[in-house]
C-alpha cells in the first residue's frame, strides 16, 4: 500500500505588494484579478490548515499540481519557496508548475529553478539532451517502492487574457517514452500535470494548445492515473488507452473559501495497492468544512486502472 496526498492551486494569499516596475507587464492584470476577484476567495488561514490536516494522515508522498503563486513576482517566489520547505522535504513532495508560476517570464534560476529540488529525477530515463530547454529536467520521474511519479511542466508564460499551457513537442516525445519504459517495468504510472489532459476539459483560452497531441500520448504509451489542478474543481474522467483504463483526477484549489462558485478547497488521498494485475486505489476526499473552520472525510470512492 503507498499512499498519495493530492493538492492543488493553492495560490499562497495575500498577494505582496508589488514594485511599480514589475506591474510594467501582464502581471497588471493579474493584480487588479486579485484585487477585484480572487482575493475573496483564497484564504492563508485554509492554505496552512490544509497543510496541518496531510501532515496529520501522515501520506507517504505529496503531489502538488502547481499555481502556487498569482503573478510571478520575486516575493512571491520566496515567500513560496519557506512555503515548501515548511511544508516537508523535497524527497516527500513533488510539484510540478502551474500557469500562474509561469505568469511571465523570469529567469529559471530567479524563479522556478529554486523550487527544483521538488521537481527533481531519482529514476534517470531521459537524457537532458532530451528535455525543454526551457523547462529543464522535465519530465521528471521519482521511484517510490512500485509506483512511479511523472512531473509533466505545462506552465510557460501565455498571452494576454489567456491561461494556457503547452507540453511542447520535446517534453511530449520524452513523456511518450518514459510512459512506455515504466510500463514495461510494470510500475503504476502517476502523471502530475497541471492543466487537465484532454481538450474537452478546458476551453481553449485556459486549456493545453496540445491537448489533442497529450491525449494520443496517453492512449498510446498509457498511464494509471493522471492528477493535475487549474480548474478549481472536483473533476473525474476516465481514458482507455492500449495498457487499460487511466483515470483523470482533478482538485479544487487548496485554499479556496466556503460561498465562492467553486467549492471549497479539498485534497484528495490515494491509498494504492496492485490487486488481481490491476492498481486500485482507495480515494478519501477531505473537503475544508466552513462550519466547523476544519478539514473532513467529505466522500470515499474506488478507482480500478490498468
Ligand atoms: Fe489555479
Ligand atoms: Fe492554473
Amino acid at each position: 500500500m503507498f499512499s498519495l496526498a493530492h493538492l492543488s492551486d493553492v495560490h499562497l494569499a495575500p498577494l505582496p505588494r508589488p514594485d511599480l516596475s514589475a506591474l510594467l507587464s501582464k502581471r497588471a492584470i493579474g493584480f487588479l484579478s486579485w484585487h477585484l476577484r480572487r482575493k475573496k476567495i483564497h484564504s492563508a488561514t485554509i492554505a496552512r490548515q490544509i497543510v496541518a490536516d496531510i501532515k496529520a494522515e501522515a501520506p507517504d508522498h505529496i503531489a502538488c499540481t502547481g499555481d502556487l503563486l498569482h503573478i510571478a513576482l520575486r516575493q512571491e517566489f520566496t515567500r513560496a519557496t519557506q512555503w515548501l520547505e515548511d511544508f516537508g522535504p523535497a524527497d516527500q513532495i513533488s510539484f510540478v508548475p502551474g500557469n500562474h508560476d509561469a505568469y511571465v517570464r523570469v529567469a529559471w534560476a530567479e524563479g522556478l529553478g529554486r523550487w527544483s529540488a521538488y521537481m527533481t529525477s531519482d529514476l534517470n530515463l531521459v537524457s537532458p539532451d532530451a528535455m525543454p530547454a526551457d523547462r529543464p529536467g522535465f519530465p521528471y520521474v521519482r521511484q517510490r517502492r512500485n509506483v512511479a511519479l511523472i512531473g509533466v511542466s505545462t506552465g510557460v508564460p501565455a498571452a494576454l487574457h489567456r491561461a494556457s499551457g503547452t507540453v511542447g513537442k520535446v517534453q511530449m516525445a520524452a513523456l511518450a517514452k518514459v510512459l512506455e519504459l515504466l510500463h514495461a517495468r510494470g510500475f503504476c504510472r502517476i502523471v502530475m500535470i497541471h492543466h487537465p489532459p484532454l481538450a474537452s476539459q478546458c476551453v481553449p483560452r485556459r486549456g493545453l494548445d496540445d491537448a489533442p497531441q497529450l491525449e494520443d500520448v496517453l492512449r498510446r504509451h498509457g498511464a494509471e492515473f493522471v492528477l493535475h489542478g487549474h480548474n478549481h474543481t472536483h473533476m473525474h474522467e476516465e481514458l482507455q488507452t492500449r495498457t487499460g483504463l487511466a483515470h483523470i483526477v482533478g482538485v479544487p484549489s487548496a485554499s479556496a473559501a466556503p460561498g465562492g462558485h467553486k467549492p471549497p478547497a479539498a485534497w484528495y488521498c490515494y491509498k494504492i495497492k496492485r490487486q488481481s494485475g490491476s492498481w486500485h486505489a482507495g480515494v478519501t476526499v477531505r473537503s475544508y468544512d466552513g462550519s466547523h473552520n476544519r478539514f473532513r472525510p467529505e466522500r470515499e470512492f474506488s478507482l480500478i486502472a490498468g
